[in-house]
């Protein structure tokens, strides 16, 4: 994980994306990635072939849709949530204002005065989230759950949580389907992926997410074993190209 003194540097062009894939191994080409690659792959195939929904406008009209877009998380410096509390304050002041805060607005982050958003990448990472119809995240597993910066952006969604606890969040985001897909080296084991699949699930949730059946790979541990997987990478196949087939917009509701 990157420390929380690096400055954020990195954006992401504000345009509308049909699926943003976010690979979040520390381990630059090993599975997740390789995993992040096949399921963008198929997703296009399968959105080339999907119907679009007529009548429907598009998310962020007039903006370039650019189809899937892979970042890795790696790249980018997340700092950890230290519950400083100061986005609680926020949304109690906002509440006692009558004011609220959209949850469109996901990159917007200046009604959050979060201390760790102003010295690292998270609400680029956020408005990369924000800008996309559907969400694809791929980790590893480890020590049965995420690794450490993935666990750390998690963490910093504190921000729209307390904003929900507290007061002050406008619930009006689309309905982002979310698909996971999770990697072990164990070969089995039945809570493998439990604890990585509640924070994620719950997480999404926050974020006005739906949780699409997760697609759980077990005993891939060398950084090349799924290269050498076909039944894996034929079910991450089948798993992006259904992920694009869908009809475009399926899942968008009128503002
Ligand atoms: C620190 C660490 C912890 C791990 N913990 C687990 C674990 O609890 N269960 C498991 O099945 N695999 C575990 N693994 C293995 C990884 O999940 C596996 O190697 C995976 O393929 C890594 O994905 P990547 O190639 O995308 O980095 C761990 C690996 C590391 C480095």
């Amino acid at each position: 994980m990157k420390g929380a003194a690096v400055p954020a540097t990195r954006t992401v062009p504000e345009e509308t994306t049909s699926c943003l894939v976010l690979s979040c191994s520390p381990r630059a080409g090993g599975n997740s990635d390789t995993a992040a690659r096949l399921f963008s792959r198929a997703f296009d195939r399968g959105r080339e072939a999907a119907p679009s929904v007529g009548d429907v406008p598009e998310a962020g009209a007039g903006a370039p849709n650019r189809g899937v877009r892979v970042l890795f998380l790696r790249d980018y410096a997340v700092s950890p949530c230290t519950a400083c509390d100061a986005c609680v304050q926020a949304a109690r002041e906002l509440k006692a204002r009558r004011a609220a805060v959209s949850l469109r607005t996901l990159a917007d982050t200046r009604p959050f005065p979060c201390p760790a958003a102003a010295r690292d990448d998270s609400t680029t990472l956020f408005g990369a989230l924000a800008a996309a119809e559907q969400l694809c995240l791929v980790s590893p597993v480890y020590w049965y759950h995420l690794p450490a910066q993935f666990k750390a952006l998690v963490d910093r969604i504190q921000v729209f949580r307390s904003m929900r606890e507290y007061g002050g969040l406008r619930d009006d985001a689309p309905k982002r389907p979310c698909r996971i897909i999770l990697i072990g080296g164990r070969p089995r084991g039945k809570r493998l992926f439990a604890g990585s699949l509640l924070s994620l699930k719950s997480a999404l949730a926050t974020l006005n997410s739906a949780t699409v059946d997760p697609l759980l790979l077990y005993g891939l541990d060398a950084d090349d074993a799924l290269c050498r997987d076909r039944e894996a990478a034929e079910r991450i196949d089948a798993y992006g190209l259904a992920a694009g087939a869908r009809p475009r917009m399926e899942h968008y509701e009128p503002a």
